[in-house]
């Protein structure tokens, strides 16, 4: 579990050099972009590559029906990473309709309150105004404490009756904050309110246990730290919600239509899922997760704590770098602005260099930002497979910038 300071020592340190090897893209740039998508091993572009050219061959349906094991071990995979079983797993096309079936299916009426977080993400965040226009149920934002994250003592003083969901994300989108997940899993267990975690960002960067967070949904998403696929996704349902939470909308996937006028729910979490999907990257999903657990989620934690680190820390001596990160847990996003460089133009410059960066608008994360009277930021984002010399190369980089932008 990560609500704690230091880590626990990996069990395992991981080869740097073989996982490069593994990782075509090592070779072509400094990835630094691995909270949008990180670089996937070869492992799971092989599978995708391989199924999809399978397909073309035999079509698409006998494709599927061959490779049902290998799907199937894709629900277990994933199962395993997260600490529960494949029942409760759905395999969903992105972390956004993953989380919106948790979200539109929790039933939500005039005067219900909804707790977030400040750091909430804006998908998350408009679909919590969509509802309150809709139906008045009140969003009310948990204030931080003092290092910046989530603060669960607040979280408790604005529990009662009404609070039917707390949902939250678990590292935003826009920097290093952990925010303390399990312990608002044990607020909303006391509270007997739903609680649902948008754990897109933290899934692949460190262990993740859904029993010990006590959540009854987390969505995420495969592109980033799992360096799995585009267009995958997925939801965990706890036991209660199977039993109390139909999703919002349903198809012969997640239902049977047994009479002319009756239909019967799946009684898994694959009631939350399509009937269609790209199995080629349900299956590369299924290897990126278990080339995961291969790695140990433990020493990946350790391994991205340390280079993240390094970055803050030599970012932070550049003239005018201010490195934006908040909480005292903090991950592998490394977030900064510079004094007399748009972020923009940070990004585009170091892309030039084959140096890639993105930037996170205040739209992104519209109540944390304004707070912070932040516009944007650049958002370097580290994964195992970066070295040292990598974060020394992106620092110096980005020292040459500022200097150019203001001499002396
Ligand atoms: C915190 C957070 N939640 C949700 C999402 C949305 O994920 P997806 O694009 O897979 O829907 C993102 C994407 O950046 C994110 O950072």
């Amino acid at each position: 579990m990560i609500e704690q300071v230091t880590a626990p020592r990996a069990e395992r340190t991981i080869d740097i050099a073989t996982v490069r090897a593994a990782t075509p893209g090592c070779a072509e740039v400094v990835h630094f972009n691995n909270a949008g998508a990180s670089l996937p091993p070869r492992a799971v572009t092989d599978t995708v590559l391989a199924y999809t050219a399978r397909e073309a061959l035999i079509g698409g349906y006998e494709a599927q029906e061959a490779a049902a094991a290998e799907l199937a071990s894709s629900y277990e995979a994933l199962a395993q990473l997260l600490g529960t079983r494949a029942r409760q797993i759905a395999l969903i096309e992105n972390a956004t309709r993953a989380w919106d079936m948790a979200f539109y299916g929790v039933p939500l009426a005039r005067g219900d309150r909804i707790l977030t977080c400040r750091s909430e993400y804006a998908s998350n965040y408009l679909a919590y105004l969509q509802v309150s226009r809709r139906s008045g149920v009140r969003i009310e934002v948990i204030p931080d404490d003092a290092d910046g994250a989530l603060d669960p003592a607040a979280a408790a003083r604005l529990l009662d009756r009404d609070v039917k969901l707390i949902s939250i994300t678990h590292v935003p989108t826009n920097g290093g904050l952990v925010n303390p997940a399990a312990a608002i899993g044990a607020l909303a267990r006391s509270a007997g309110c739903y609680y649902l975690l948008d754990a897109c960002q933290s899934v692949g960067q460190m262990p993740i246990d859904v029993e010990a967070i006590g959540c009854d949904f987390l969505s995420s998403t495969g592109r980033k730290f799992l360096r799995a696929p585009r267009g995958t996704g997925f939801l965990y349902v706890s036991e209660r919600a199977l039993a109390e939470i139909e999703p919002p909308f349903i198809d012969g996937r997640a239902a049977t239509w047994t009479a002319p006028e009756r239909f019967e729910f799946r009684r898994d979490a694959r009631r939350f899922e399509n009937w269609e999907f790209n199995c080629a990257t349900r299956l590369g999903l299924g290897v990126a997760a278990r080339y995961a657990r291969e790695i140990g989620l433990e020493a990946i934690w350790q391994r991205v704590q340390l280079l993240a680190e390094r970055l803050r820390a030599r970012l932070a001596q550049i003239p005018g770098v201010q490195v934006c990160d908040q909480g005292r847990i903090r991950c592998a996003i490394v977030s900064f602005v510079c004094r007399s460089i748009a972020p923009e133009v940070i990004k585009t410059s170091l892309a030039r260099q084959r140096i890639n960066v993105s930037v996170s608008d205040a739209a992104w994360t519209r109540i944390d930002m304004d707070a912070r009277a932040l516009p944007a930021l650049v958002r370097a984002s580290v994964h195992y497979y970066n070295t040292e010399e990598e974060v020394d190369t992106v620092c110096a980089a980005v020292a040459a910038l500022c200097r150019v932008a203001a001499p002396g």
